[in-house]
């Protein structure tokens, strides 16, 4: 009988990437996807430590599955239960202790050593495996060939991340940053496009500061890659992300207004507004740079519209840094953006620092930011109504015949539209906008 696997993926789009690519080492031992936990021989968490509350899901999830692994016990059927990804990383001991019918767990740099886990599992179960070491090798050169899966593809071109803010758990998980050499990406991209892919965004937890050597031993910039990449005859549109406002140099910020398939959207976070909050975040920029860096951008491409994410209730934020933050939404006007509250991580240094904020204060302080977050993108939307654009239909929406895809400016369209045009960009007119979401009709 074939073996069938099922991932759950938490976190960030560098774990969509990361679970992508175990699937195809998977694949390549014989085993098919399962439909769902219950029907799977191997469940497989990729986890996400960034918040408190990502890390608790994936122990409540690993319950859940375990009560699935009896009940198929019973049945006679044998359930591997593994997990991957950041939490891995952060967290191993509390594994074991916490949830000991685990069989394997593996940080994100280490995954590409499944087969032999697996091997390992089968000989020996019981949480017996368990690697978090930050290898010198990198996974990408064991990885199997990445095929598109769609018309959007996800490549990791940098991982890993040398800045330490404060709050943030990254660079513990991930490893200091590294960059794969250019060829290895082009090859990647080229095929990719090859097989169906029509828009490649690029990933990396700091992408913009990409600095791999190229075929000549040369260091070059994400600048470099974005034009290498561009040049793909098929591929017809190009994202980054997650970019770093300090790392944004005029080379990218002319990508902007060169490079036709480098799409009008860019998400650059910049977290808060205050300049003090900022500094004790450890971020190598004030908000003057930003908006500098952003006007800049705008400058390059008029088109160009801006998303970020924010933390609101970093230890010591007062009202008045708070509406620094306010202020900066007011002035770039984002049309889209993720906000958080501020989640105390052991072992980083601001989950000691002095002032921590009340739970209700971050709370209220969410509130009014959302708001105002949501009202930016409402009125984005609205000035969407009546014009054509060009959508990537990725899959199927709730009803029949209907397709859902993403706009240049990554809003969600729905339309009326049979399945073969999915992974296809078609133009479409916009008959209705909410905050969350667009419809329209191809034109
Ligand atoms: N590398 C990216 C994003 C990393 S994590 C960057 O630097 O922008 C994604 C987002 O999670 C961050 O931008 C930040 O807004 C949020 N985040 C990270 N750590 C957090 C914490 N301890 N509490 C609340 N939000 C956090
Ligand atoms: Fe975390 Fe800061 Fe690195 Fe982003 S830049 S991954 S927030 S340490
Ligand atoms: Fe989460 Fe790790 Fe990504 S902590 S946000 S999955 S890098």
């Amino acid at each position: 009988m074939v073996k069938k696997y099922y991932i759950k993926t938490f976190g960030c789009q560098m774990n969509v990437y990361d679970s992508q690519r175990i699937a195809a080492i998977l694949r390549n031992l014989g085993y098919e996807e399962a439909s769902s936990v219950r029907n799977a021989d191997l469940v497989i968490l990729n986890t996400c430590h960034i918040r408190e509350k990502a890390a608790e899901k994936v122990f409540s999830d690993l319950g859940r599955i375990n009560l699935i692994k009896q009940e198929r016990a019973e049945e006679g059927k044998d359930t591997i239960i593994g997990v991957v990804g950041c939490v891995v990383q952060a967290e191993d001991k509390e594994i074991s202790k916490r949830a000991p019918f685990v069989d394997f767990a593996t940080g994100p740099l280490t995954y590409h050593r499944l087969p032999e886990i697996l091997a390992k599992v089968a000989r020996k179960r019981g949480l017996s495996i368990i690697d978090t070491e930050f290898p010198a090798i990198a996974k990408f050169d064991f990885l199997p060939e990445n095929k598109a899966e769609g018309g959007l593809a996800y490549l990791a071109v940098q991982e890993g991340c040398n800045n330490f803010c404060t709050y943030c758990v990254v660079p513990y998980t991930r490893g200091i940053e590294y960059s794969r050499p250019v060829a290895e990406v082009l090859k990647e991209a080229r095929h990719l496009v090859e097989t169906g892919s029509v828009e490649i965004n690029l990933l990396g937890q700091n992408v913009n500061s990409y600095h791999g050597e190229d075929e000549n031993g040369k260091e070059r910039n994400l600048a470099y890659l974005l034009r290498r990449i561009s040049e793909i005859d098929g591929l017809k549109r190009l994202r980054y992300t997650t970019s770093y406002p300090a790392d944004v140099d005029d080379d990218l910020i002319t990508c902007h207004r060169d490079l036709p398939k480098l799409m009008p959207y860019l998400h650059l976070p910049i977290q808060s507004g205050s300049d003090k909050i900022l500094k004790a975040m450890n971020r190598r920029h004030n908000s003057s740079d930003y908006l500098k860096v952003v006007e800049k951008l705008q400058q390059a491409n008029p088109n160009l519209r801006m998303s970020s994410d924010f933390i609101v209730g970093f230890p010591g934020e007062t009202d008045e840094d708070f509406k620094a933050t306010l202020d900066v939404v007011n002035k770039v006007k984002y049309i889209q953006a993720f906000s958080f509250k501020y989640s105390r991580r052991p072992g980083t240094p601001a989950a000691i620092m002095p002032n921590q904020v009340e739970e209700k204060v971050k709370k209220e302080r969410l509130e009014i930011l959302q708001d105002l977050l949501f009202s930016y993108q409402l009125k984005f939307n609205k000035e969407c109504l009546g014009k054509i654009m060009p959508v990537l239909f990725e899959t199927k929406g709730r009803h029949a015949g209907q397709l859902i895809g993403r706009t240049p400016y990554m809003q969600n369209l729905h339309a009326k539209l049979d399945k073969e045009n999915l992974n296809k960009i078609i133009n479409v007119k916009v008959t209705d906008v909410t905050t969350n979401s667009l419809s329209g009709e191809p034109v």
